[in-house]
C-alpha cells in the first residue's frame, strides 16, 4: 500500500509499505478513503513532537470503510463505513470510565504519533469498538473527516470548557480552523456575540460568513479597548485562546469578564503569564484540555442532521499522489488560503 511516511526533520514521501494486520483482538484494519492534515502533523514535521519517531506514517483523521476486524470487536462489521478518531480510547481504564479520554491508559492520541496513522490506504485502529464511529451512508464525507478532531478540539476545548451560554458574550483568539469549529459550535448556545480575533483577513472574512458578530485584527489597533467597547467595558464571558502562544493567552486574560472563563485550546511550547495581580478577584475560571472526543456521536447527529456543516472548512482537495502538494499548499494557508485539504486515496 502506499503510505506518507514521516522521514526526520523537515522529510516526508510517499512510500510502500505492507498492508497493516490485526494485532490484538480489538483491532480493526480500515481502508481509508479520506484524510486531512492537522497542523500538528506540520509541527511534527519541524521536530515538536518527540514521540513520533521517523518511519512513522502520519495522519490522525480520516473516514474509510472496516476491511478486518478482530474477533473482540462485536459492535462493528466488514464493510462498515467508519470515522476514525483522532483519540483512541479502551472504555475501561480509569481515564476512559471519567470521560477522559484523551488520557487514556493504552490509548490517547497514538494514530500518527506513537503507531502508524491514517495518511495511507490502511490502517490498524486499536480499541476499534471505541474509537471508531459507524457512519451513515449517504452523509459527505468530507465533513465528516472534520469531526476526527477540529470539531471535537473546538466544541470541547473551547465552547463547553468555556460554558458558552445562551445570550453570553464570547471572543476567540485564532481563526484558524480550531478556532473556526469553535465558532460553529459555539452557535449550538446562541450566545449574544461571539468576537473572532486574527491578522489573517481571508480567515476573518470566513469567520464573518460562518456567524461571527465582529471581526478583529490585531494589527488595526488595541483588540482588548475593542472588545471592552463591544462588551459595555466589562469584558467576554469566555475567551477562547486557539492559536498557542504566551501573547494570545495573555490577550484572553485581558479580555475575560468577571466571572468569565479563559478556555485555552492552543498547544503552547513555552511558559505564558498568569497576571494573578490583575484576575485574583475577578471570579475567573482558566481551564485546559486535549480533546477527549467524547463529543463526537453527539456531533455526528448534528452533522447528520444538517445542524452544521463543517464541510465549509474544506478550501482544497487532492487526490493521494499529490500528497506533497496538499502540505505545500495546507502550511502556506496564509498565501494559498487554506483552511482544512482533503486528500483522497
Ligand atoms: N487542545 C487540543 O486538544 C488541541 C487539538 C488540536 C489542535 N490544537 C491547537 O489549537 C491551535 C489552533 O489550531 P489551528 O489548526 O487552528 O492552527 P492555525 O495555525 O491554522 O491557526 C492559528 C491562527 O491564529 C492566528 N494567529 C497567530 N498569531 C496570532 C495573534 N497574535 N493574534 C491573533 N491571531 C493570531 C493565525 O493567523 C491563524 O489563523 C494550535 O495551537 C493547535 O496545536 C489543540
Ligand atoms: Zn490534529
Ligand atoms: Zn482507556
Amino acid at each position: 500500500m502506499r503510505a506518507l511516511v514521516y522521514n526526520g526533520l523537515g522529510k516526508f514521501a510517499l512510500q510502500e509499505r505492507p498492508v497493516p494486520t490485526l494485532q490484538g483482538p480489538g483491532d480493526a484494519i480500515v481502508k481509508m478513503s479520506k484524510t486531512t492534515i492537522c497542523g500538528t502533523d506540520l509541527h511534527i514535521l519541524k521536530g515538536d513532537v518527540p514521540t513520533c519517531e521517523p518511519g512513522r506514517i502520519l495522519g490522525h483523521e480520516g473516514v474509510g470503510v472496516v476491511h478486518e476486524i478482530g474477533s473482540g470487536v462485536s459492535t462493528l462489521k466488514v464493510g462498515d463505513h467508519v470515522l476514525v478518531s483522532c483519540i483512541s480510547s479502551c472504555g475501561q481504564c480509569e481515564y476512559c470510565r471519567r470521560g477522559m479520554y484523551s488520557h487514556c491508559k493504552t490509548g490517547g492520541w497514538i494514530l500518527g504519533n506513537r503507531i502508524d496513522g491514517t495518511q495511507a490506504e490502511y490502517v490498524r485502529t486499536p480499541h476499534a469498538q471505541t474509537s471508531l464511529y459507524r457512519v451513515p451512508a449517504g452523509v459527505d464525507e468530507a465533513a465528516l473527516v472534520m469531526l476526527s478532531d477540529i470539531l471535537p478540539t473546538g466544541f470541547e476545548c473551547g465552547v463547553l470548557n468555556g460554558k458558552v451560554e445562551p445570550g453570553s458574550t464570547v471572543a476567540i483568539v485564532g481563526a484558524g480552523p480550531i478556532g473556526l469549529a469553535a465558532l460553529l459550535t459555539a452557535q449550538f448556545y446562541s450566545p449574544s456575540q461571539i468576537i473572532m480575533i486574527d491578522m489573517d483577513p481571508n480567515r476573518l472574512a470566513c469567520a464573518k460568513r460562518f456567524g461571527a458578530t465582529a471581526c478583529l485584527d490585531p494589527r488595526a489597533g488595541d483588540v482588548a479597548d475593542a472588545v471592552m467597547k463591544l462588551t459595555d467595558g466589562v469584558g467576554v464571558d469566555c475567551a477562547i485562546e486557539a492559536v498557542g502562544v504566551p501573547a494570545t493567552f495573555e490577550l484572553c486574560e485581558q479580555l475575560v469578564a468577571p466571572g468569565g472563563v479563559v478556555a485555552n485550546v492552543g498547544v503552547h511550547g513555552v511558559p505564558a503569564s498568569i497576571f494573578l495581580d490583575k484576575l485574583w478577584d475577578r471570579n475567573v475560571t482558566i481551564t485546559t484540555r486535549l480533546v477527549d472526543t467524547v463529543s463526537t456521536p453527539m456531533l455526528l447527529k448534528t452533522v447528520c442532521a444538517g445542524r452544521i456543516d463543517p464541510g465549509r472548512l474544506i478550501t482544497n482537495r487532492f487526490a493521494f499522489e499529490e500528497a506533497a502538494k496538499a502540505y505545500e499548499t495546507f502550511s502556506h494557508a496564509a498565501d494559498t488560503h487554506a483552511l482544512k485539504v482533503i486528500i483522497e486515496m
